[in-house]
């Protein structure tokens, strides 16, 4: 079974890398995998820690899919030491992890103390693994902040959450960033403001018409707001890490985001159009202020007074800009324009503020393998392209695919073997990283690969139903067994790293 297994491995490595070709990582190339505090640590209140947002939102019934939540989650907290053996093992070479604000900062979000047993933790996460030759690469917002900050003042909506969040960040720089040389200052802003704000399913589950369980809020106007408060927050906290720690640090610092490809689903100008414009509603209006100091004039020219204005004064520090840019790259969707054509629901998902419909389905055939999880599809093609695209309209800024994975149902008829035997992740990831490795050939300046996840862990709304690690996690014992995945990634690593 185990030779079978490995000539498997070994063969698909062969066909799908090309063994004549030129391996085409640089010597610097970071190999990782992600992870979230409140998607790993649990420990929820140890140690001091205060209520976030997520704890708050799981513990009130109904919120997720599966009734479950993060009090425990995968328990990194107290067994960061297991989990750094099993990354050792897969041979990367970086680990991206993200650090709860409600553990540094537990009282009141920002005037309370600081809780130094939460920055102990941190230490010694990143002490430890420093000492197994793993470089932390660390986001200071994934979707986790203190519970306080939404009822003080709501949050992002508030521009005190710029403030704020700056004051967190220099906390984190001051005590970890000798040893931190990659710094995120948000995951996803673009994806997570409208479940937030828009459509009221993500925490502080805001919407307009009051249906299920969401708050009344303004769907049109806040993820507009919200959005703009969390792009100042980058720009002050850059422009803080510039100033004061970045040459006695030598650190680099950029945002990541949710990057679809998205292509027109017909020849037609106004599909292209619109798929342009899908692109504005996503990458570029978190981009470009950051990068060009504007927002894209689509969407200047659809919002209007809705969409908030920068004063000079902003604009003067969102000049300065970012180090890189982090890309989490999933899936693949067609669009379709909704201006000349009337998108009627159960085509795909209308995106009412863009004007456009985004669907994995042209003329019922999908753009790539459909998955179980209704917003994964398989179209590997999509990496090369967002890269290439990135890389033409940014200058080629320096970027690194943050994240990149493939889930499934947690189905009770699998027995653990065939959980364990994950061929479709091992396709997934490596038609992707071909991709990756074509765009590298093409000139873009991709700087690591970080596979989503190492473990199985807490996947938001859909709790533990859905499974994305390299390793499986039986979440009644928290024991960790390799999927066929996990050696399959060393494998790949193994054949592009030369040891040093
Ligand atoms: C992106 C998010 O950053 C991460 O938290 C999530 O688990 C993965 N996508 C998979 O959905």
């Amino acid at each position: 079974m185990v030779i079978v297994l490995f000539l498997f491995i070994s063969s698909l490595t062969a066909i799908s890398h090309g063994l004549d070709e030129t391996p085409s990582f640089p010597n610097y190339f970071l190999f990782g995998t992600a992870s979230s505090s409140y998607q790993y640590e649990g420990a929820y209140l140890s140690d001091g820690k205060g209520m976030s947002n997520w704890d708050v939102f799981t513990h009130k019934p109904g919120s997720i899919d599966d009734g479950s939540n993060g009090d425990v989650a995968v328990d990194q907290y107290h067994r960061y030491l297991e989990d750094i053996d099993l990354m050792k093992a897969i041979k990367v070479n970086s680990y991206r992890f993200s650090i709860s604000w409600a553990r540094i900062l537990p009282a009141e979000g920002r005037f309370g103390e600081v809780n130094l047993a939460g920055i102990n933790y941190y230490n010694k996460l990143i002490n430890a693994l420093l000492l197994k030759g793993i470089q932390p690469f660390v986001t200071l917002f994934h979707f986790d902040i203190p519970q306080e900050l939404e009822d003080r003042y709501g949050a992002w909506l508030s521009p005190q959450s710029q403030e704020d969040f700056k004051f967190f960040a220099d906390i984190c720089f001051k005590y970890l960033g000798d040893r931190v040389k990659y710094w995120v200052t948000f995951n996803e802003p673009n994806y997570i403001v409208p479940l937030a704000y828009r459509i009221g399913i993500f925490p502080p589950c805001r919407c307009s018409s009051k249906f299920g369980d969401c708050n009344e809020g303004d769907s049109e106007k806040e993820p507009f707001v919200a959005a703009h408060n969390m792009i100042l927050s980058h720009a002050a906290v850059v422009d803080m890490y510039r100033n004061k720690y970045q040459t006695e640090q030598g650190g680099k610092i950029g945002i990541v985001l949710h990057c679809d490809w998205f292509e027109p689903l017909s020849n037609s100008t106004e599909d292209k159009l619109a798929t342009e414009r899908a692109q504005s509603f996503n990458i570029k209006w978190i981009l470009d202020p950051i990068l060009f100091g504007k927002y894209p004039k689509e969407m200047e020219m659809i919002l209007g007074t809705i969409l908030p204005k920068f004063s000079s004064n902003d604009k003067a520090k969102l000049r300065r800009g970012l180090d890189f840019i982090g890309i989490n790259h999933y899936a693949s969707y067609y669009v379709r324009d909704c201006i000349s054509t009337v998108c009627e629901s159960g085509q795909g998902v209308t995106r009412t503020e863009g004007l456009y419909q985004q669907t994995s389905l042209k003329n019922g055939v999908p753009i790539g393998e459909l998955t179980p999880c209704d917003w994964l599809n398989v179209y590997p093609q999509g990496m090369k392209k967002i890269l290439i695209y990135l890389k033409d309209r940014y200058n080629n800024t320096p970027m690194f695919i943050t994240e990149n994975g493939y889930g499934n149902l947690n189905d009770p008829d699998l027995t653990e073997e065939e959980y364990l035997n994950d061929f479709k992740r091992i396709e997934y990831m490596s038609g992707h990283l071909d991709n990756l490795m074509a765009a590298i050939r093409e000139g873009a300046d991709v700087r690591g690969y970080f596979a989503w996840s190492l473990l199985d862990n807490f996947e938001w709304k859909f709790g533990f139903s859905l499974r994305f690690g390299l390793h499986h996690v039986d979440f009644a014992t928290l024991k960790k067994t390799p999927k066929s995945s996990a050696s399959w990634y060393k494998h790949f690593i193994e054949k592009y790293t030369t040891e040093s």
